[in-house]
């Protein structure tokens, strides 16, 4: 069958003829018909050779983990037929942690990434344990449940930081208006515990993300007139900041963004990046502030559970504006020439309705 591979050395990726990725011998193995994986930016960083590594002995790597599929063979914990998003993370050995996507990088594969084909494949072979069943209604939007669990993970992990002390995320500050910015955004709008949301981004209006940031209650701010570490002077300082760029910079910049008390989730995945700051300004506004930093990566099967939820609750616009952009798989590679206007691309596969 034909999946979509790349070098991870910059050049375009290709189509190339292969056998279903996955673990086709494991006693819980399902076959997944896949309908459409979503394209983000460590895809790009990944085709780039910029993160991530091939399956060892292989040149090549299949691309794409995120991912919704149909199963097609019957288990007893997940019926044939079932609607499924595919966790990214696979144990290394039998030493690896449990919570894998709170595991190092080294203890774990990532499908699609490092280490172990992804789903951009007609078919694939996945663990049971490693499906997580999705209502049939979000089959055609089902590409955006893993980077939004990426968000709640982030979320969740920047609430516990602030738990045992008096703290509101009164205005919640996502930095980055890609498509992992925006579903941010969404969860936080979301968020019955969140007050205001403000996204940034560079981008002039009329552009697509603005539009979505809008649409969803929250604000635009732009980074060009309003830089981040302004954020500190402004009538509300933000309590909550997410990082969603990759732009190293905007990491050190939350610090001083932050109203004191405040945390901020580093999601962003840069390229080494070397400048010089005021290491000692920042280290300072940290402690008096008590403010805290955290990283989050990856996410697990709660955090899909909650993408979920989220994804069912969102407007009924939104999923449609999101994945703007929809090649078959005939054509995947050019998923990767997309311009700054889509927000995200998914590649079909083969649609739910057609073998029900
Ligand atoms: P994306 O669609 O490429 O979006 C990147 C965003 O960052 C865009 O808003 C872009 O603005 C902005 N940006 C890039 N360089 C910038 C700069 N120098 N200054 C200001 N803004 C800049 O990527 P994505 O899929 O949303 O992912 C965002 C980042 O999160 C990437 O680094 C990705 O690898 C990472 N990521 C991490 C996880 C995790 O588990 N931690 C999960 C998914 C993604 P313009 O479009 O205007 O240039
Ligand atoms: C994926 C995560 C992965 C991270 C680091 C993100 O784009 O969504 O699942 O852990 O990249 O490779
Ligand atoms: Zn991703």
């Amino acid at each position: 069958m034909q999946c979509l591979t790349t070098r991870l050395d910059g050049t375009p990726p290709v189509l190339t003829e292969r056998t279903a990725p996955g673990v086709p011998d494991a006693p819980d193995a399902v076959v997944v018909r896949t309908l459409r994986v979503g394209i983000d930016g460590t895809d790009h960083a990944v085709v780039a050779g910029a993160h991530g590594h091939p399956p060892a002995g292989a040149d090549r790597l299949v691309l794409g983990h995120e991912a919704v599929g149909v199963t097609e063979t019957p288990h007893p914990q997940l019926p044939e037929g079932s609607v499924v998003a595919p966790l990214v993370r696979r144990p290394r050995d039998e030493a690896t942690p449990a919570r894998l996507d709170m595991a190092p990088p080294s203890a774990v594969y990532e499908c699609g990434i490092a280490g172990a084909d992804g789903f951009a494949c007609e078919r694939f072979v996945a663990d049971v344990a490693s499906l997580v069943a999705i209502p049939p209604t979000l089959a055609e939007v089902g590409v955006l449940i893993e980077p939004l669990s990426v968000a709640h993970k982030a979320i969740d992990l920047a609430v516990a930081a602030r738990r045992t002390v008096p703290w509101e995320p009164t205005h919640a500050v996502v930095i980055g208006n890609g498509s992992l910015g925006l579903l941010c955004t969404l969860a936080l709008v979301l968020d019955p515990r969140v007050g205001r949301v403000s996204c940034m981004g560079r981008r002039d209006r009329p552009d697509p993300t603005v539009t979505v940031i809008e649409r969803l209650g929250a604000s635009y701010l732009d980074t060009r007139t309003t830089p981040v570490p302004q954020l500190a002077e402004s009538a509300e300082p933000p309590t909550l900041v997410i990082e969603a760029t990759g732009h190293a910079p905007h990491a050190f910049e939350t610090i001083t963004a932050l109203a004191p008390g405040g945390v901020g989730a580093l999601l962003g995945v840069p390229t080494d990046d070397v400048r010089s700051l005021d290491a000692g300004r920042l280290h300072r506004d940290l402690v008096v502030g008590n403010k805290a930093l955290i990283g989050s990566v990856n996410s697990g099967r709660a955090a899909y559970l909650q993408a979920v939820e989220t994804l069912a609750a969102a407007p009924a616009w939104f999923a449609e504006a999101m994945i703007d952009r929809v090649v078959p798989h005939t054509a995947a590679p050019e998923a990767f020439t997309a311009d700054d206007t889509t927000i995200k691309t998914a590649i079909e596969f083969s649609s739910y309705e057609e073998r029900r």
